[in-house]
């Protein structure tokens, strides 16, 4: 059955190129952005592990170790980093998981039979550092993701972790948050000093608590 928000994520050993891992262990108390990949030697793909791989920093700012899949073989993906490297002017420096055997991949129903029986899905999982699934998204194999958006959901799922905020459409870091309808009026200035405006009484925005 597919994995939900909510659901823990499975645990899992595997080879990368960065040695051998068990998942949990390797995600320890941190966040983790775990990521597949249709298959190596493929050029969507290969730009996207260059994307990453120049912004890990902006991961372990958030506290958030990143991870790709692939359902090759790890001789194909020693191979296949040297060509991230060259051709996206970059030294790889996050490890991607081999899962010939697609025992990752089945886990985390990573195949979408009717999209394509042998390659994975682009599918993204956000995981807290409880070890349940904070995030979800699937996309098409012919479509690059936007890792600025996943670092942006990030940048919200910790927020919202530790306030009684949501975030508004297009929302981005530093801009105001919507005060959440279980919150009551009388409780705002005591949760929310910096003050609040209300548009409705189910509409309140108050700025981000933490900046
Ligand atoms: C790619 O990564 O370029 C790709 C992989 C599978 C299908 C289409 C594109």
């Amino acid at each position: 059955m597919a994995l939900r928000l909510g659901d823990e994520a499975p645990n899992f050993q595997a080879e990368t190129t960065e040695g051998s891992i068990d998942f949990h262990q390797w995600l320890g108390d941190q966040w983790g952005v775990l990521f597949s990949h249709p298959a190596d030697y493929t050029p969507v793909c290969t730009t996207e592990l260059g994307a990453v791989s120049k912004i890990k920093e902006e991961f372990s700012k958030r506290n958030a170790k990143i991870i790709a899949i692939s359902v090759d073989p790890l001789t194909d993906h020693q191979g296949w980093v040297k060509d991230i490297n060259e051709t996206q002017q970059t030294t790889m420096n996050f490890p991607i998981i081999a899962d010939p055997g697609r025992l990752v991949a089945t886990l985390y129903d990573m195949i979408h039979p009717n999209a394509d029986d042998k390659m994975t899905v682009r599918s993204v999982f956000v995981i807290g550092p409880d070890k349940k699934i904070k995030l979800t998204l699937t996309y098409p194999a012919s479509t690059g993701r936007n890792f600025q958006e996943i670092l942006r959901v990030m940048d919200s799922l910790q927020l919202t972790a530790k306030y009684q905020v949501a975030t508004p459409a297009n929302w981005q870091h530093g801009e105001d948050c919507i005060i959440v309808p279980a919150v009551l009026n009388e409780e705002i200035p005591r949760l929310f000093p910096k003050g609040h405006r209300e548009i409705k009484p189910y509409l309140r925005y108050t700025p981000q608590p933490n900046k």
